[in-house]
């Protein structure tokens, strides 16, 4: 059988198919999911995932850090003996000696209360191109690994399993997950991980071909401009901390106004002065005060302490250091002003990354060849892709999401948008490992 290999589509009603019933899992019921990772429901949908590489016919592999993955092995040429490359995985199967992986992935841990398409999509859609090259019988040089990471979301560590393996995970971050420690432990029992195994999932560098993912956008760019795919240039770096603003309970009747110590006004200070810098000097930049607990927190005390969460992004290294120093600044500023002492705790950090010029080209190329209108900018978001800088060359590219909408049930892409990035997927890892 002879196959035209620039006539591949991907079969859509298969994946939407998969899509749905994935999206059954941990359904919030108004369209939405919450798959927190490792939590049940997330553990759920990795063991549906699982059953459906198997129903594929593909090997199924989950390495040491709970990274789940469907692999379609190269084709062995005479002579080449099939042989283990390493230790990959607990299941590991032998693989062909002298091929390394091309990786397709995304993520099916979800944030509380998330959409069904975050993550979901990439992994659905990856599995969907190793089905497809498989039943066309098409022989690639190199694996196809579709993959999905542990921890993508940061609701426990974030990026953890693309880190542990590309090398690159930090043991302090599981140390001092930005998530807690404790939900952390009961999450890695649930799934059965053990702290130290996870950093044997660490690949060979040599062993990585690439890595490409399909996402929704999460903004509103291609949908304003009426543009097909986005082709991710830079991925955003990303820091958190968390701020305590320390003052004093006092009666919150009988003390007098100016004898106050009152934490809660320098943190709410701060959040508002922290959009004041970004908006002022950073623009190409994000800052978000997602959270703060009032301690004691009660109607009638003077809160004694308020512990903030800050997070914030830039797509330029430089940019991003000048705008953690302006806004360390201004919190010590907004304590000193109330006469509040100011504690510290800094997060796992994520530089920002650039995407690897060839693999734009070559997505550009696959859209082209689709009919289908390209443009190009950087993600806001963190994807697992920034584990990999300096390890192998990495591609994204998004779909439109509709009125912008993510990390909220209300997110939606319209399906055909879904099989156009799929499709460029498929036509783009083709390329690359053909
Ligand atoms: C993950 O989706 C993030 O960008 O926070
Ligand atoms: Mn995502
Ligand atoms: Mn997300």
């Amino acid at each position: 059988m002879t196959v035209l290999i620039s006539s591949l589509r991907i079969n859509s009603a298969r994946m939407l198919e998969s899509f749905s019933t994935l999206s059954l899992i941990g359904s919030t019921g108004d369209g939405g999911v919450s798959r927190v990772s490792l939590s049940e429901s997330h553990l759920a949908a990795r063991t549906w995932f699982r059953s459906e590489v198997e129903n594929a016919g593909l090997e199924f592999h989950v390495d040491s850090a709970g990274n789940h993955s469907a692999i379609l092995p190269a084709f062995a040429l005479a002579g080449e003996v099939a042989q283990p490359t390493g230790e990959i995985g607990l299941s590991q199967k032998p693989l062909l000696l002298r091929a390394s992986t091309l990786l397709i992935g995304s993520h099916l841990d979800s944030v509380l209360n998330g959409g069904r398409f975050d993550g979901a999509l990439g992994v659905v859609a990856a599995l969907e191109v190793l089905r497809i090259v498989k039943e066309n019988g098409i022989r690639l040089r190199v694996n196809l690994e579709a993959i999905d990471f542990t921890d993508e979301e940061g609701t426990l560590v974030g990026l953890l399993g693309s880190a542990a393996l590309a090398g690159r995970l930090n043991p302090e971050s599981l140390k001092k997950p930005r998530g807690g420690r404790q939900n952390l432990v009961e999450g890695m029992k649930r799934a059965g991980l053990d702290e130290e195994g996870i950093f044997k999932a660490t690949r060979p560098k040599d062993s990585l071909a690439g890595y490409l993912e399909l996402h929704i956008e999460q903004g509103k760019r291609l949908e304003r401009m009426g543009i097909n795919i986005g082709i991710v240039s830079a991925i955003v770096g990303i820091r958190s901390y968390r701020l305590s603003f320390i003052g004093r309970a006092d009666h919150a009747g009988s003390t007098l106004m100016t004898d106050r110590a009152d934490a809660s006004l320098g943190a709410s200070a701060f959040a508002l002065a922290a959009r004041e810098i970004v908006m002022g000097s950073f623009p190409n930049c994000v800052a978000n005060v997602g959270k703060m607990d009032f301690i004691p927190g009660a109607f009638n005390i003077v809160p004694a302490r308020v512990d903030l969460c800050l997070e914030f992004r830039s797509p330029d290294a430089e940019q991003f250091e000048n705008l953690d120093a302006a806004l360390m600044a201004s919190a010590k500023e907004q304590a000193g002003r109330f006469g509040l002492e100011l504690r510290s705790e800094c997060f796992e950090k994520h530089v920002p990354n650039l995407m690897s010029s060839g693999i734009q080209k070559t997505f550009a190329d696959s859209c082209n060849d689709l009919g289908l209108t390209h443009t190009s900018f950087a993600s806001g978001a963190i994807h697992d892709g920034q584990s990999f800088d300096g390890i192998c060359p990495i591609g994204m590219i998004f779909v439109p999401s509709v009125d912008g909408a993510s990390h909220a049930p209300r997110e939606l892409t319209k399906w055909d948008d879904c099989v156009n990035g799929a499709n460029v997927l498929l036509q783009t890892a083709l390329k690359l490992a053909g």
